[in-house]
């Protein structure tokens, strides 16, 4: 089988889809015939060795945390899906014509299964945030960077939860942002001012998509540092607010069948832009520029 890889660190100019050895499901976990699977900017990072710890690349490198295809393998102990089946959800090197799943869900009647391929890393993120965050509905929620892959997810899991959202974005993206069901703000100089005019009352919760607005800034909005939670600005650790990357925090169950229930209601739709795996150096530069709206899909 073919799967994108790298054997040495760099930008997508590493990339090469090429033959690899097939993955096979292990206890817990399915394999799929890889229909989508999307692009996370955590992808460029691992393949540029800025999640390496330093460390030098050792082995082929591989790509890809989440996507949607057909089973075709079962792992021991694994009951509730069968080979032929259409899911969605989370894995590893699922960037592949196969790829092993460790969490997942039935794709919904009518719903596109390049729209699941997007979803997984999108709403296990979402959910995360929000539960650390303690949203409630009736809340206001301010997410910076609400239009991109995380960020258009995000508002639509809280507005649906009856959560305010006020959202920033570029002036691209301001009326996807209102479509989407957020109030939207543009990002940059003067942006506390515009949020707090968008709330028309307090911020109680700040979600931190970009990493890009100077956490002092996001801080201002809040009374406690523990209301602010940032994915993308580890920097900002020392200003007390809480970070996180997944790992524990993790319920990726409780996740995707939220995300499932909203992508069979309607309530939760993702633009998503297609390319085929041969084309993924394009949509990696694409995904480097940090303002894609919705989520770049690679399809074999
Ligand atoms: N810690 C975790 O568990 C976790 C999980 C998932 C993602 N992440 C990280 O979260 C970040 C976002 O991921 P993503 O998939 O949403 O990326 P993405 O699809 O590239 O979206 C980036 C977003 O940032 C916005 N943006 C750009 N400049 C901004 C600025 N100055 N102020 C506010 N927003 C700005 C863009 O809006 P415009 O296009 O309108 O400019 C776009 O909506 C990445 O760093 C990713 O690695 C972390």
């Amino acid at each position: 089988m073919h799967a994108l890889q790298f054997a040495e660190f760099g930008g997508p100019e590493v990339l090469r889809w090429a033959l690899a050895p097939e993955p096979h499901a292990g206890p817990g976990e399915v394999r799929v015939r890889v229909l989508g699977a999307s692009i996370n900017p955590v992808d460029w990072k691992v393949a540029g060795g800025f999640m390496s710890g330093g460390q030098p690349l050792t082995g082929t490198g591989y790509l890809g945390r989440d996507g949607a295809g057909v089973v075709d393998e079962v792992g021991d102990g694994v009951v509730d899906v069968h080979v032929g089946d259409l899911v969605w959800g989370l894995g590893s090197a699922t960037q592949a014509e196969h790829a092993v799943l460790g969490s997942w869900v039935p794709v919904p009647d009518g719903v596109d299964p390049l729209v699941a391929a997007a979803a997984g890393v999108a709403v296990e993120t979402s959910e995360r945030g929000l539960r650390l965050l303690g949203a409630e509905p009736g809340q206001t929620l301010f997410v910076d960077g609400g239009s991109g892959g995380v960020g258009a997810v995000l508002v639509q899991v809280a507005v649906a939860r009856g959560i305010r959202v006020v959202a920033s974005a570029g002036p691209a993206n301001q009326e996807r942002l209102r479509a989407i069901g957020a109030t939207p703000v543009v990002y940059g100089d003067g942006l506390a001012e515009r949020v707090r005019a968008a709330a028309a009352g307090e911020v109680d919760v700040v979600f931190d998509v970009a990493g890009k607005t100077d956490v002092d800034v996001l801080l201002g909005l809040v009374a406690t540092p523990h209301q602010v939670l940032s994915i993308a600005n580890f920097e900002a650790a020392a200003a007390g607010i809480q970070l996180t990357g997944g790992g524990a925090d993790s319920r990726a169950a409780d996740a995707l069948a939220e995300g499932n229930r909203l992508l069979a209601s309607g309530a939760l739709s993702i633009e998503v832009q297609r390319f085929a795996f041969a084309e993924a150096v394009q949509a990696y530069e694409l995904s480097l520029t940090g303002h894609v709206r919705g989520k770049l899909v690679l399809t074999p």
